[in-house]
């Protein structure tokens, strides 16, 4: 969003000298999984060029579940690998290349942007934020990132994506989608958030078992009967922060995601929470065990059932416009729009995943 005293025109003005222009448009590139490794674990990165393809992002964690005596490592080990791994990050590669910086006042940032992008800049598709509380911090990295990016002569932004994970950063969401062009996105970080809240709970992201509404008792004659035994649903402790940042990022044409499920274990579970920040709006989540990618490419791709019928809605309605009656339900302009969204993100997927690309072309619909 622009200040009072900024001209619109200013906002796509490179904020240095030489650095690239801003993109006008975010490209909706698949990012169903952001897949979490640790450049400094010899072990993950060995992984990384195997995975290549296989994921639609790969991120390299430089911030919290690195130690503090791996900082460099994980720093200097993730220049090494995009530096040594082919077909990974740029505008072309099947597999985006984003990495996590540390949180802007803590004592590795400066040297994380500073290495990164004369190093990798021209891999490194997004630099995504932790623990951004308002549009000044999004600013501060805006105009970091442009000199660092003349300085390295390269031709296209860095494109910056935040984790809402304090209190002020989701009273200031709207603004922060807004603070600059480079805005690919923003990430739910349930842990840190849950903290700087005081919420009551011990884990990351996911349901918890207290948080639950209970049925009215059964009456007899006009009496409650409190001893019954009574149905209890768990309630979503992330509908509210994930709705907000849905409509944020639809304001602002930037991507929401959901963010860590940290019960690895509990793959049920964890495909619900998935599901659940789909259906709202999101485009994609956090991987933080290769058994979360395919939870996540499985959950984030429309299902075959969606597609036909998305496709069945928007053959059913030719020019756009009026009502039509499907299998006894009314379809009109607006549930169109929504079909539209699910067929145009399955044509995207189709085009980078084989497996999809059959199956959506194997889908029949008949005109009736
Ligand atoms: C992620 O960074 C979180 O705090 O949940
Ligand atoms: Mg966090």
């Amino acid at each position: 969003m622009t200040g009072s005293s900024q001209s619109a025109k200013d906002f796509f003005r490179p904020l240095a000298v030489g650095a690239p222009e801003p993109l006008r448009e975010i490209p909706a590139r698949p990012s169903r999984a952001i897949h979490f490794f640790d450049p400094s674990n010899e072990k993950m990165a060995a992984k990384v060029p195997d995975m290549v393809g296989t994921v639609d992002v790969l991120l390299g964690n430089l911030e919290d579940a690195i130690k503090a005596d791996n900082k460099v490592a994980a720093r200097e080990g993730l220049v090494e690998i995009a530096q040594g791994t082919s077909d990974l990050g740029g505008p072309d590669a099947p597999t985006q290349l984003w990495t996590r910086i540390n949180a802007l006042d803590s004592p590795w940032v400066l040297d994380d942007l500073t290495t990164l992008v004369p190093a990798i800049g021209d891999r490194l598709d997004v630099v995504m934020v932790p623990k951004v509380q308002g549009a000044e911090d999004i600013h501060y990295v805006d105009r970091i990132l442009a000199q660092l990016e003349a300085k390295a002569g390269l031709d296209r932004p860095i494109l910056v994506h935040a984790i809402l994970e304090t209190a002020r950063g989701v009273a200031n969401v709207e603004e922060i989608c807004g603070a600059s062009p480079r805005m690919q996105g923003l990430s739910l970080g349930p842990a840190d958030l849950a903290a700087d809240r005081r919420m009551k709970t011990t884990r990351v992201g996911g349901g918890h078992p207290g948080y639950l509404v209970r049925e009215d008792p059964p009456r007899t004659g006009g009496t409650a009967n409190l001893e019954a035994t009574r149905a209890t649903y768990q309630q979503d402790l992330w509908h509210y922060t994930i709705a907000r940042m849905v409509d944020a990022c639809a304001m602002h044409g930037i991507y929401p995601y959901y963010g860590p499920f940290g019960d690895i274990a509990d793959v049920v579970a964890c495909e619900d929470q998935f599901r659940n920040a789909f259906l709202l709006g999101c485009v994609g989540t956090w991987s933080l065990h290769p058994k979360q990618i395919a939870i996540a490419n499985r959950v984030f791709s429309p299902s075959v059932e969606d597609v036909r019928h998305a496709r069945r809605v928007v053959a059913a309605m030719g020019d756009g416009t009026g009502a039509v009656m499907l299998d006894g339900k009314m379809e009109d302009d607006a549930s169109l729009k929504q079909c539209l969204v699910m067929v145009e993100l399955a044509e995207q997927l189709a085009k980078i995943d084989p497996e999809l690309e059959k199956q959506y072309a194997a889908i029949e619909v008949d005109d009736e």
